[in-house]
C-alpha cells in the first residue's frame, strides 16, 4: 500500500473531551487537525493515523474516510459502496462487520443500511474472486463505519480494530469504572501534567491513578496490543515499515517523568484489583486502603482527580456530601476535580467551583468541577 499520501482520517473521542484529543494529537505531531463534534479530523499518512492508534491516550477509534457519495435511496447507497475496492482490505479468508449511523434522510434504518453496504462489499469480492469474506460482528478483521447524513453517505474503515481505550490491563473492575480514553482525558482537561503529584481518594479500580501513571512513565497506551490494520490485505511490506518507525519513534521519544501518583478507596476489595490492574499496567502507583475522610492533607500543587459515587449507579448522601466538603477544605494549595452525573454536587458541597466543563460518560451527562482550594 502506498503509506505517503495524504488521506482524510477522523479520531473518535467522548463528547466533550474533543478540545483535549485535539491539543492531545496537536503535541503528537499530527497534522492538518479540526475538532469536530465526537472526534477530531486530521489529514495525513497512513503513519500519522497509526501513530495516534498506538499513542493516543484519548481517541477511542481511528477512522479513514474511504468514500463519499450521495444515497438518497437503497440502490444509490449499494452503487457507492460497491465503487470502493474492497479488495485493498478483504478477501476470502478476511471477515467484515460493517455499522451504521443514519439521521436526516430517506433511509432511516440504520440495520438495513449496514446490510445493503456489506452486500455490495461481499458481491464485489465474489464477482472478482468467485468466494466471498465471511462476517463477524465480534472480532472482524475490517470493520466498515458508514455514516450517513442528509442522503449523503461516508464510508470509513477502522484502523483501531478493539476500541483504543481498551489498552488490556483493565481485567477487573468494581462498580462504575471509567473508560480507560475518558480518565485520560479527564486527566488533561483537569489541568494534570506528568510531574505534578496526583491522588485520586475514591480510586475504585484505579483507572485514572494507572493513566495518570502510565502517561508519566511515557508508556504508549497501545503498546500491548494489535490493531485492525494489522489485519488489513494491504498492511504489506510497505505499511508494515510505516509501523516499525512508529514504533521506533514511540520508543526514542519517551521521556518518562518521575511522579508521584497515588489512589485510595474504602473498599479493600476493590483496591485489591485496583492493585492487580496497576500491576498488570506496569504502572506505579501507591494505594491506600483508608476512607476520603481520613485522608491527611496533600503536598501543595497536588493534583485531585476523582470520580465520585452517584446515585445512578452508586449512591451518595448528605453526610458524603458534607465530607467531601470538608476534604476539599484540607486540601489547602490543591486543585481538585471531579467528574459526575450530579450537576448540583458543587452547590451540595457549598464551595463554588472555579471551573466546569460538560463532557460525556457513555450517554451520562456529566460535569468536572475543578475547585482551586487556597
Ligand atoms: C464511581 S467509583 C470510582 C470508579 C473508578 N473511577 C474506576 O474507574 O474504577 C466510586 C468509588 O468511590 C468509593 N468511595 C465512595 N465513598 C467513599 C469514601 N467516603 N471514601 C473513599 N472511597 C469512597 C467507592 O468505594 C467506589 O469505588
Amino acid at each position: 500500500m502506498t503509506t505517503r499520501d495524504e488521506r482524510p482520517f477522523f479520531a473518535t473521542a467522548a463528547k466533550g473531551t474533543e478540545g483535549a484529543l485535539r491539543d492531545e494529537l496537536r503535541e503528537l505531531r499530527v497534522p492538518k487537525i479540526r475538532a469536530d463534534r465526537g472526534g477530531v479530523h486530521f489529514g495525513g499518512e497512513l503513519g500519522h493515523a497509526m501513530r495516534a492508534c498506538l499513542r493516543s491516550r484519548i481517541a477511542m477509534r481511528v477512522l479513514w474516510r474511504v468514500a463519499e457519495f450521495d444515497a438518497g435511496d437503497p440502490d444509490a447507497l449499494y452503487d457507492g459502496a460497491k465503487s470502493v475496492d474492497w479488495s485493498r482490505w478483504l478477501d476470502a479468508t478476511r471477515t467484515l462487520a460493517v455499522s451504521a449511523n443514519v439521521k436526516h434522510g430517506q433511509m432511516r434504518h440504520s440495520g438495513f443500511v449496514a446490510q445493503r453496504i456489506k452486500d455490495a462489499v461481499v458481491d464485489q469480492l465474489r464477482e472478482q474472486s468467485g468466494t466471498r469474506p465471511d462476517v463477524d460482528r465480534e472480532d472482524p478483521d475490517l470493520r466498515i463505519v458508514a455514516h450517513i447524513a442528509r442522503d449523503r453517505a461516508s464510508l470509513l474503515v477502522d484502523l483501531a480494530g478493539m476500541p483504543l481505550s481498551r489498552r488490556g490491563y483493565r481485567t477487573e473492575a468494581g462498580q462504575a469504572p471509567l473508560r480507560e480514553s475518558l480518565a485520560a482525558a479527564i486527566l488533561r482537561l483537569s489541568g494534570y501534567r506528568p510531574g505534578q503529584a496526583l491522588l485520586d481518594p475514591m480510586c475504585g479500580s484505579g483507572t485514572l491513578p494507572i493513566e495518570a501513571a502510565l502517561w508519566a512513565q511515557a508508556v504508549p497506551p497501545g503498546g500491548n496490543r494489535r490493531f485492525g490494520f494489522e489485519r488489513w490485505r494491504c498492511f504489506d511490506d510497505s505499511a508494515v515499515a510505516s509501523w516499525e518507525l512508529e514504533r521506533q519513534r514511540a520508543r526514542d521519544f519517551a521521556e518518562p517523568v518521575a511522579t508521584r501518583v497515588s489512589g485510595s478507596d474504602r473498599d479493600a476489595q476493590v483496591l485489591k484489583m485496583a492493585r492487580a490492574n496497576a500491576d498488570r499496567a506496569a504502572a506505579r502507583v501507591d494505594f491506600t486502603c483508608a476512607a476520603f475522610a481520613d485522608l491527611p492533607a496533600q503536598a501543595p500543587g497536588t493534583m485531585i482527580v476523582t470520580n465520585p459515587p452517584y446515585g445512578v449507579r452508586l449512591t451518595t448522601d448528605e453526610r458524603w456530601n458534607r465530607d467531601f466538603a470538608r476534604f476539599l477544605g484540607r486540601m489547602r494549595a490543591c486543585t481538585v476535580v471531579a467528574i459526575t452525573p450530579n450537576r448540583s454536587l458543587a452547590r451540595e458541597v457549598d464551595i463554588a467551583p472555579a471551573r466546569e466543563h460538560t463532557l460525556f460518560n457513555g450517554d451520562l451527562e456529566c460535569r468536572l468541577f475543578s475547585w482551586d482550594v487556597r
